[in-house]
């Protein structure tokens, strides 16, 4: 398939994307501060063999080199986080210059090797400092990372034009509030649902922020997605899909941020939860974002479950494939989840800001055969060209990840990348699928495989 069969050809991104946390290193280097994810992993079981992301892809230190790779790849964007402790120790106050040096070498970097910036300012690496004061609990965590976006805007904002204020604020709520499996491990139903509200006002703070440094900056939000089928033709089984997809989709966020609501399917279940008096803040959340950045993996069937406080759970399938982390391979729901996002909202744009596979990628010298992700990608990519020849507005694709990475609570034991990290040697080696990947990019064709 040829990417200019389906106009406006030319506009389309091919990139991939990273997280600070998961590759950087060096936490604590140049005077920045504690996140949760430190503070977390650092703490004894909680993640995969004890593992940190102290070191991860050291990408602190070999971020030209980790560039030059995607340039000789021949990518056309590049989707990375600040961490926000680099850039305000202390979460706000003083800004500490060497930690804005470091994203400042980086974005020249980026835009030296040709490569389109886009910048998200949270994947997920809360300051330390502020979660002693409650972190996304607090009301004020809103203006916190608001005064954060202003910092990050004045310093980059002459060279960015697309910014992503939060990635998967579904996750930082559910896995971090509420099962308690990633940072901050809290386990509390009350918290989940104030971090849902709390960092929706504080995407609004940030683009209200972004914004004013530069009306011309394209602001979105990257949202967790996995698409959900009803396990059965019930009556009960369709409305608990329809609870599941308000949920863990992109509905929980753009139902407020375009119509001032939380999804109606969900709002009596999670309104206990929420903030009292939240239904005041609802008209000021209601700002529709620039773009949605859609997060897709996976999806699943949906079974009612009456004694869930949400109502459903997972039913089981087998048969179908996964990937190593467990989840079925589904490319016919990033299809589903873009069509949806976009007859709903209809936003300027979409694009999908994450869609890979880990598997248990071995070396071979210096060649990585990975023909399981190169079949994954083929044919989640085949699907966002398709639903963009129908006229869903996709603007660009990013691959997780550039690099095996720091897996959160799963730590190295899932390898994500198109690019292989040997981690005793720090050395990188492209994969199959990074060969793959590069000629998609270069030509905008689907390389056949
Ligand atoms: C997403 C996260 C990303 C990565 C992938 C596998 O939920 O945004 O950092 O961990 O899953």
């Amino acid at each position: 398939m040829r990417l200019s069969d389906s106009e406006p050809g030319s506009n389309f991104y091919w990139g991939a994307a990273t997280a600070a946390y998961q590759i950087e290193g060096s936490p604590m280097a140049d005077g920045a501060g504690r996140c949760i994810w430190q503070e977390f992993s650092h703490t004894p079981g909680t993640t995969y063999d004890g593992q940190t992301g102290d070191l991860a892809c050291d990408h602190y230190h070999r971020f030209a080199e980790d560039i030059e790779l995607m340039r000789n790849l021949g990518l056309g964007a590049y989707r990375f986080s600040i961490r926000w402790p680099r850039v305000l120790p202390d979460g706000v106050g003083e800004p500490n210059p060497a930690g804005l040096a470091f994203y400042d070498r980086l974005l020249d970097g980026v835009l030296a090797a040709g490569l389109e910036p886009f910048v998200t300012l949270f994947h997920w690496d809360f300051p330390s400092a502020l979660q002693r004061r409650g972190g996304w609990s607090n009301r004020d965590s809103a203006d916190w990372f608001g005064e954060y976006a202003s910092v990050v805007a004045a310093a980059l904002g002459d060279r960015v034009r697309w910014w992503t204020t939060l990635n998967e604020p579904f996750v930082v709520a559910e896995q971090g509030h509420l099962v308690g499996a990633h940072a901050p491990g809290v386990r509390n139903i009350y918290a989940a649902g104030h971090a849902i509200h709390n960092q929706l006002r504080a995407h609004v703070a940030a683009w209200t922020a972004l914004k004013a440094a530069n009306p011309e900056a394209s602001v979105g939000i990257a949202l967790h997605n996995a698409a959900v089928w009803p396990a059965s033709e019930s009556e009960a089984d369709i409305a608990a899909t329809e609870v599941a997809h308000a949920w863990h989709n992109f509905p929980l966020f753009l139902e407020p941020l375009v119509y001032g609501r939380y999804p109606p399917e969900l709002e009596p279940r999670l309104r206990p939860y929420l903030p009292s008096g939240y239904e005041e803040d609802m008209a000021a959340l209601c700002l529709p974002p620039d773009f949605a950045g859609i997060n897709y993996y996976s999806g699943y069937r949906v079974r009612h479950d009456a004694t869930k406080w949400t109502g459903f759970v997972a039913s089981k399938e087998p048969g179908v494939p996964k990937t190593t982390m467990d989840w079925l391979i589904r490319p016919e729901g990033l299809s589903f989840i873009l069509e949806q996002a976009h007859e709903k909202y209809k936003l300027p744009h979409l694009f999908v800001t994450e869609n890979g596979a880990s598997f248990d990628d071995r070396r071979d010298g210096q060649a990585v055969h990975d023909p399981e992700r190169i079949a994954y990608l083929e044919a989640h990519v085949g699907e966002v060209l398709r639903v963009r020849k129908e006229g869903v507005p996709v603007q660009g694709y990013f691959v997780w990840s550039l690099l095996d990475n720091f897996e959160w609570a799963l730590g190295y034991s899932k390898r994500f990348g198109i690019v292989y990290v040997d981690f005793d040697t720090q050395e990188r080696v492209v994969k199959d699928s990074g060969h793959w990947y590069g000629e998609l990019a270069r030509s905008g064709h689907l390389p056949v495989a």
